[in-house]
């Protein structure tokens, strides 16, 4: 299978840098399996010129109605967005998104047929605990209890790895990776893959695309540096 590259932008870019940046991109065109995440400013921008799949950082799960400031998934899928970053440890910790608030979340992206990209992790204290299958097995339970995904993205994201340079062993990657399996094979239908995300970068990409069931990589940090994300993309 071709390898899966999810670019998360954050809150990152101004305006006039987004064409040069859509430009940069489209020049990999249909060979590689590319879902980029701007800002919602310019999803719109990117839908339209951008030649791969474009996909929301964020939504609000009731459809319409009076949430000043809040963006539904119902009105992201009408400009032609197919996919959603989903509890991502920012939003987690600095917006207080609880496993309630996502498992609505994944239940409003499924109703309107986008795809969640749902992400998982354990903090730092949790793995030196080895909390961190419970942790995780937590997570994507409540996250998706009552949902019937018939297709999910998986994003294993330590938060002790993102953005601080810091990545786990292979084998910790895979053995992970092996139990997330576990339980998502014990959901009946649901096509599902499952990503690394944490400090990816030019200098690790071979090495974790070549661990033992990692379908593709979600990227931060390194999605921002053009020439970092040419040798990401030539892997
Ligand atoms: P990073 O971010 O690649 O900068 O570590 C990953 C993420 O937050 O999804």
């Amino acid at each position: 299978m071709n390898k899966l590259f999810v670019l998360n932008h954050k809150m990152n870019l101004l305006s006039d840098e987004i064409d040069n940046y859509i430009n940069i991109l489209n020049i990999y065109g249909k060979n590689k399996k590319i879902i980029i995440a701007p800002s919602n400013i310019y999803l719109k921008t990117f839908v339209e010129k951008s030649c791969f799949d474009i996909c929301t950082q964020n939504g609000y799960y009731k459809d319409s109605g009076a949430y000043t400031g809040e963006v539904s998934f119902k009105q992201l899928k009408s400009l032609g967005i197919n996919y959603a970053i989903i509890g991502h440890s920012e939003r987690r910790k600095n917006f207080k998104e609880t496993d309630e608030i996502i498992n609505m979340k994944i239940k409003s992206c499924i109703s309107n047929r986008i795809i969640p990209i749902l992400c998982v992790g354990e903090t730092y204290e949790e793995r030196n605990n080895r909390e961190m299958y419970l942790k995780v097995a937590e997570q994507l339970t409540k996250d998706l209890e009552g949902n019937s995904p018939q297709k999910i993205i998986i994003a294993y994201e330590p938060i002790w790895s993102i953005g601080t340079g810091i990545t786990p062993k292979p084998e910790e990657i895979t053995a992970m990776i092996n139990y997330i399996n576990e339980i998502l094979k014990s959901i009946p239908q649901i096509d599902y893959n499952i990503l690394y995300g944490g400090s990816v970068d030019d200098n690790n990409i071979s090495d974790i695309l070549n661990i033992d069931h990692v379908d593709g990589v979600l990227i931060g940090g390194a999605s921002l540096n053009i020439d970092k994300l040419k040798i990401i993309l030539n892997n």
